[in-house]
Formats: C-alpha cells, structure tokens, sequence
C-alpha cells in the first residue's frame, strides 16, 4: 500500500458524513461565529459615532445610547464567543470519537495480511497524532478559518462605508502582508512535514524498542538503538526549529506591515483632517486595521492546521477503505446449519486440503499442491526443516489467509462458506508462544466467550493440569495477569493455551508444539494435558516431542512446502530421507 504523496483535499469531502451527525452543533457554532464577527466588527463603528456624532454635538443623551450599545455589543460578543468555544469543541471530540471508533473496529476487522506488511507504530500514529490533528483542525481550524473570512469582509465594508479614499490608501499594505504571509506558509509547509514524518519515525522505534526490550538487552542492542533514536529525534527537533524560526521572523514582519498601514492613515489625516475627515474615523481606522491584520495572520497560521488535518484525513481514510482480504459469508440459516449436521455436539471433524497452493507474494510459492484427508479423530503431525511451510500450512486453516488456489474442506464444506465465527469456534489452536492479556487467568482462559462460564474455565483448567500451578497463584483463577504474562513461566503460558482451547470444546485442534526447554515437571504435565485436549477431537500438531511423533496416526513431513514423505514414525524412521535425516539429526534433542 503506497501512501499518496500528496494529500488530496477529496479525502476532507469523506468527513461530511461524521459532521452532518452532529448537524445541530456545526450549525450553532457556525450562527454563533457569523453573530460574534458582526459584534466584534461592530465596537469601532460605535465608537467612532461616539467621538464624530455625540461628542462633537455634545450630545450626552446620545453618548449614554452609543455606550449602551456598545455595552450591550461587548457583553452579546462575551456571550456568543463562550457559545462559539463550547460548540467548536464539542463537535471536534463527538466527531473525533466517532472516527476514533470506526478506526478501531477496522483495524479489528482487518486480516493478517494487513499486519504483516504494517508496522505497529505506524498503525498507533494513525489512531492517535492523525486523529488528535484532525480534532484540532475542526475544533480549532475550520468553523474558525470561515469565520476569519468572514470577518475579513466585514471589516472591509465598515472600512469601505466610513470613508472609502481612506479605505483605498490602507489597502496598498496588502500585497506586501501577502506577500510575508506566502513566504512564511510555504516554510512552514515544508517544516510540518517534516514534522510528521519524524513523529513516525519515533513512534515506531517507541513501539519496537518497547516490545523488544529482551532482545535489545540480552544482545546488547541499547548504544545502537539510542544513537538511532537521537537521529530520529534529532530530525524532530530541526523540523521543528525550522518552524520556530518561520513564526519568530512572521510575527515582526506583519507587525511592521500594520504599523505601515497606520502611518498611511496618519499621513491622510495630516493632508486631509477638517477636509473630509473626523477624529473618530482616524480612531475606527486604526482598530480596524489591527482587527484586521488578525484575523489574516490567524489564517497564515492554520493554514498548516489545514494542511496537517488534510493529510492526516487522507491517512485516516487510506486506513478505513483498506481492503479486509479474508471475509467471512453471510451467517447461515439456523436450520441450514443444522441440515448440515453443525450446531450438534461434535466431536471431530474431517478435514482435507485438495490441491492448496498458497504464496504470501506473488512469485514466492510457499506451498505446492498440498492434498491432505483427515479422518475425524485422526492425529496428524507434520514435521519439517524450519521454512518449510509448517506454521504456514496451519494458519489456512483458520483462515489467518486464503489459499491462493484449491480448497481447505471442513466436514465437506469449504472454509470460505462456513462463517468466520463457527469456523474459529470449531478449530482451536494452541501456538507456541501462548499470548495473555491484562485481565485475570479466568479471562484469559475464556476470553470473554459468553458460552465459557466460570465452570468450564474450571473444568478444562483441571483437565489440562493448569489446575495446579493456577491454584498456587495468590489469587487462584481471579489473578490478574501483567504484562503480557511475563511474570509466568512458558510451560504456564501453554498451559493456559491448553485450557483455553479445551474450554472452547473444538471438533479440530491445531498444536504448534513449543521447541524452548520447559522444566521437565511441567513438561510432563504439558504432555499429559495434550494427550487429554486431543482426545476424541482431530488433531493437527506441529510436532518436535518424540513422545507425540510416536503416538500420532500419520506423519507427513514437509519440505519446501511440498508434502514429500508421510507414514508412521517406524515407516518413516526405517525408510531412507529427509525424515530419517531429521530425526537422525533431532534424535538427541527429541529424546530429551
Ligand atoms: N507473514 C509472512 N509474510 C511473508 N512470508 C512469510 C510470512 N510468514 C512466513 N513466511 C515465509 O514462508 C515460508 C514458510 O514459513 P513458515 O510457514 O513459518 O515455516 P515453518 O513454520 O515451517 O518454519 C518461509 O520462507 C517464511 O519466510
Ligand atoms: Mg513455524
């Protein structure tokens, strides 16, 4: 998935939708921005009646109305603006939330390819700073920007209105305010950019550096990592500096500009005063020449907001239409399900792999025409070098992917027609490395699954020995687990992988056996807890235990991903090939 390089303003029409949820509040904020600019637009013009009309005349009557109004203007423009802030606000985090939301149920949904070709970091920027600038563009940017326009126009009619020579000779500064406001823009453009690509950059060595903290201490990985963290944060750093430097030459610049513009109206009142002009339209000029100078540079500003919120949106949305490769049918009918003898207490399932070819990437076969039948209850063990396809082979079976071509049957039904949820339900797998959430070992075992209650956590706790060690725990089944587990052994972990497929009661059972050393208590409990999940059901196990090559049915060994021998281990161990070689080789190891 290539990233756009440059943002396309399309993406910001896909947020329509999410405003319009909000309708009400975009619409309040937006009467509350137009009612705010007339009043703030307003107070000069008042003023100005003030000195030229009331005070001239020495009217104190209408000197007492002009200040009531002007009063009545300051505190309506209170009023509004506080309207203004809350409704800008509220609409940016209920349209954040929303996004947010769908974000996380896409990225829920999305399949394994997804993941494989996407770092975690990158995935977390999308959720967080792309999010965050998008809720800072609307909170902040957009309803305001609009509004900045409008004040814009405002201030030129009443400018326009009150003496439009006067006007005219203020507007030579103009060219020179756009021409600054060009210059910083496309500096801070450049800058802002950078910005985000090293925020990525960090954010990325963050989430690895934290995942694999071990590795990085055990291979003494930390001087490296940090002088390559330096250079990202240095890169975050000069990005940011240079933006700095943008907004430190802006700000005098524009000052100097509207200080041009006020000696313009002096020069004019000198030239003019008693002619055509008053007191208090000199006054009015200068309060709105700086109101508005404001406004524009505020626009100079979220330009960048604008910018950074568009590609954060095109990004957000490059994200949500990412294609979900494996797909799951419509559920069926109940009754179709039970026509199809589904849905019963079954134990064991049969399954075939009928001419499956699978590649990761066009070009690189990993299995070839691979044709597998599986007996209900059979036990099937497939050995092989490492890359020969193993782990590979039993994740199309829960469809982790799809085959590239043939078909993977389920008691005669193809994967693809069976729905995700009844196909994961039924073929359980226990993989090597057992993955814990935080939560309690109870929630870990059924993984919130309704179906699972504390009962059966229970009983398939006891059947696989988690029982014993879950019992020396503090707190037993209601122990919290942390930190993905890593204060409990590996041969726990796969105890509690045990129990959590053996609650789930599955007709198949996949077992990618653990290669690391496991204390040989444990390891007899683990062997034992196996041989009691595997009972009664299908079972396809990666297998490196001579204990389990000897008791399974049928053993196929792969190479290349090609199934090149198969037969029982005294067939096998008796015929000269790679299986013999293997097991020659592994001999030691195995008979551990
Ligand atoms: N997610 C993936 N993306 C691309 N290639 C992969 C992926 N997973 C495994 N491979 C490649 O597929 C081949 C088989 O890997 P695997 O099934 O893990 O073998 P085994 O489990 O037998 O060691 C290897 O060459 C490996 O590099
Ligand atoms: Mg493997």
């Amino acid at each position: 998935m290539a990233e756009p390089t440059r943002p396309r303003v399309a993406g910001v029409r896909r947020l329509i939708p999410y405003v319009r949820r909000h309708a009400w509040l975009a619409v309040s904020a937006l009467i509350a921005l137009i009612v705010m600019d007339l009043l703030q637009v307003v107070q000069p013009y008042l003023v100005k009646i003030a000195i030229d009309t009331n005070v001239a005349a020495r009217d104190l009557a209408g000197l007492g109305r002009t200040a009531l109004l002007l009063g009545i203007a300051l505190a309506g423009g209170f009023a509004v603006q506080v309207l203004f802030g809350i409704g800008t606000q509220y609409l940016g985090q209920r349209l954040v939330f929303d996004i947010r939301m769908d974000l996380f149920r896409k990225v829920l949904g999305l399949s394994n390819d997804f993941f494989d070709r996407t770092p975690v970091g990158k995935t977390l920027t999308n959720l967080s700073n792309d999010v965050e600038a998008l809720r800072e563009f609307i909170a902040e940017g957009v309803v305001s920007i609009a509004g900045d326009l409008l004040k814009v126009a405002f201030i030129l009619a009443a400018m326009v209105i009150i003496n439009p020579r006067l006007a005219l000779i203020t507007f030579i500064t103009i060219p020179l305010f756009v021409g600054a406001t060009l210059a910083f823009r496309s500096s801070i453009r450049a800058g802002y950019r950078n910005v985000r690509t090293a925020n990525g950059e960090i954010n990325v060595a963050l989430s690895e550096t934290i995942s694999g903290i071990r590795e990085i201490h055990q291979f003494t990985w930390e001087k490296e990592s940090r002088e390559a963290f330096d250079r990202s944060n240095t890169h975050y750093l000069k990005a940011y500096l240079g933006i700095v430097n943008a907004y430190a030459l802006f700000f005098p610049a524009i000052e100097i500009v509207v200080n041009g513009a006020m000696v313009l109206i002096l020069l004019f009142a000198h030239f003019a005063i008693g002619v055509s002009l008053h007191v208090g339209e000199v006054f009015a000029f200068f309060a709105y020449v700086n109101m508005f100078f404001w406004p524009l540079r505020q626009l100079a500003e979220r330009f960048n907001l604008f910018q950074a919120a568009v590609a954060a949106t095109e990004r957000i949305f490059v994200l949500l239409d990412e294609k979900v490769s494996i797909v799951s049918p419509a559920p069926r009918e109940p009754a179709a399900a039970r026509a199809a003898g589904r849905g019963q207490a079954r134990r064991a399932s049969e399954v075939v792999f009928d001419h499956v070819n699978f590649h990761y990437a066009e070009g690189t076969p990993i299995l070839r025409d691979i044709s597998i039948r599986i007996a209900p209850g059979e036990k099937v063990a497939i050995v092989g070098p490492t890359g020969s396809g193993k782990t590979t082979l039993i994740s199309l079976l829960t469809r982790l992917y799809d085959t590239v071509s043939g078909q993977i049957l389920l008691d005669g039904m193809d994967l693809r027609e069976l729905p995700l949820a009844e196909l994961r339900r039924a073929v359980a797998t226990v993989p090597q490395d057992v993955f814990l959430f935080t939560g309690t070992v109870a929630e870990n075992i059924s993984l919130y699954q309704p179906e699972v209650d504390a009962r059966t956590v229970e009983h398939a706790s006891r059947e696989v020995h988690a029982d014993r060690f879950i019992a020396n725990l503090p707190n037993g089944f209601a122990e919290e687990v942390r930190e993905e587990g890593r204060r409990l052994s590996e041969g726990q972990r796969q105890l509690l992988g045990l129990a959590r497929a053996f609650a789930r009661d599955p007709s198949v059972v996949i077992l990618d056996e653990a290669t690391s050393n496991i204390d040989s208590e444990t390891e007899h409990l683990i062997e034992d807890g196996i041989h009691r999940l595997l009972e009664g059901r299908t079972a396809i196990i990666i297998a490196h235990r001579l204990s389990t090559i000897r008791t399974v049915d049928r053993i196929l060994v792969l190479h290349h991903g090609e199934i090149v021998q198969e037969g029982s281990h005294d067939e096998l161990a008796s015929r000269d090939g790679l299986y013999r070689q293997l097991y020659e080789m592994q001999s030691l190891l195995l008979a551990r």
